[in-house]
């Protein structure tokens, strides 16, 4: 067994949710509690049937401190914490070891036994580390199911290589506990974006018309929620302006629910000069009715002239304060996707856009999305994915991008400090 610890508190405080599914290798996944444990985690363990065939619930129980669950149907245990609330305690589940069998149920989306449906009731980001024979991992269809839960942000943690149960070697082995742990503690650490206040607004507007009808679009909000946690992940203080929609807040975001773009302008502008990101995610009506009628409006058989104002424009109102946040916008084009939204950077003076194009099952109100991601240094695509693993992506080049800017700026005044004093200097020369 190798003696390599992590410091003691590398996961200080995180709540992991351990899947043991079953295979020779579950017996590994005692020391993982262990090393959990010592790392500062609190460790809940989840048995699947088949991995209570190689280690007992009580090991596990004795391990971790805590019951285990093994059944979504175990009465004592839904008594003490019923799978949903497990599924909201956990702030990373770690699947370990995984078995081909149990990969193909989390990708195909079963939830017909406690992990899967944890796994699927849970935002926590998930981790796997796989165990198998190396025939079956490299078979094309393990590889199809690995392939798809990354691109919904699975984070797959080995497999080793080397000898396993049977006497053959390659690739199929846990990974080392240790090892599980310190790829954990690499991602847990000191958050980038601790300490910084994060202000985004997601969802359609509605303006209404008369008492029953409004003026809306059709924005889900996921992209703006899927932001939201993948801030508060990486540490950030996160409010969040919502528009109507029908979504569940994000554990440790603050919400706002708002309905018209107006509404929308006054929340934001209330918050944006304090924060340091702004992510302008909500698709905001355009236009509003210029009157709302007092009573519902009713048909006299002649066409109906309904006049429109334009309505404030949010992102380009907070790029141009003093002093100002780091400002992403969102474009949402149905062609030129490139062409448009670059002109749109420029025109409301932001950091960076994401651009991406709408209609046909395409952006809007799909779980999908692929994001052109465009700054005045350049262009990346992130590939088609999953809203939240798209969002954890796009949250990672905000933070690199405003890192640099704030790099920049403070070179910028730097130099205003000595050309300051150099001024000084030679107007302390001058003959008086
Ligand atoms: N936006 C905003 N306030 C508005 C309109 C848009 O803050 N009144 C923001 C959106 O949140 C998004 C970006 O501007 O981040 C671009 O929105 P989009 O609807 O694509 O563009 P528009 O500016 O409305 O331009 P157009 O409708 O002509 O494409």
């Amino acid at each position: 067994m190798s003696q390599q610890h992590e410091a003691p508190n590398a996961l200080a405080g995180l709540r992991v949710l351990l899947g043991v599914t079953g295979g020779i290798a579950a017996y590994k996944a005692c020391e993982l509690v262990r090393r959990l444990r010592e790392a500062g985690a609190e460790v809940r363990v989840v048995l699947t049937a088949n991995a209570a065939r190689f280690v007992t619930p009580l090991t596990f129980q004795s391990l971790s401190g805590q019951p285990v669950h093994s059944g979504l149907w175990d009465e004592a245990a839904e008594a003490a914490m019923g799978h949903l609330q497990l599924a909201h305690w956990a702030q990373r589940i770690l699947i370990a070891p995984a078995s081909a069998n149990a990969i193909a149920r989390l990708a195909s989306g079963f939830a017909d036994d406690l992990l899967t449906t944890l796994c699927l009731a849970s935002e926590a980001p998930v981790a796997i580390a796989p165990a198998m024979n190396l025939r079956m991992w490299g078979h094309a269809a393990t590889q199809a199911n690995v392939a798809l839960l990354r691109t919904r942000g699975a984070l797959f943690l080995g497999p080793a290589e080397g000898r396993m149960a049977e006497p053959e070697s390659g690739p199929g082995r846990l990974l080392e506990p240790h090892r599980i742990v310190a790829e954990l503690a690499s991602r847990h650490g000191p958050k980038p974006l601790h300490g910084k206040s994060v202000l985004i607004s997601a969802g359609p507007t509605f303006e209404d018309i008369d008492p029953v009808r409004f003026i809306g679009n059709r924005s889900s909000g996921r992209m703006g929620f899927a932001a939201a946690q993948a801030a508060v992940e990486q540490g950030a203080q996160v409010q969040l302006i919502a528009g109507p929609v029908h979504l569940p807040t994000p554990m440790g975001v603050v919400r706002v629910d708002v309905r018209s773009a107006r509404d929308m302008r006054e929340a934001v502008m209330a918050r944006a000069s304090t924060c340091d990101i702004y992510i302008g995610a909500a698709a905001v009506g355009d236009f509003r009715a210029h009157e709302i009628a007092a009573h519902k409006l009713k048909k006299s058989g002649a066409a109906l002239t309904l006049s429109l104002h334009e309505n404030p424009d949010i992102l380009a109102a907070v790029a141009a304060l003093k002093p100002r946040p780091f400002v992403v916008g969102f474009a949402a084009e149905t062609q030129n996707v490139e062409a448009y939204a670059r002109a749109k950077l420029e025109r409301k003076k932001l950091d960076l856009i994401a651009a991406n194009q709408v209609g046909e099952g395409r952006g809007f109100d799909a779980c999908e999305n692929e994001i052109l991601l465009i700054s005045r240094d350049g262009a990346e695509r992130l590939a088609r994915a999953d809203k939240l693993a798209l969002a954890r992506q796009l949250l990672l080049r905000i933070i690199e991008k405003f890192e640099m800017a704030k790099a920049r700026s403070g070179v910028a005044k730097g130099k205003a400090v000595v050309r300051r004093s150099a001024t000084v200097k030679r107007a302390g020369k001058r003959p008086r």
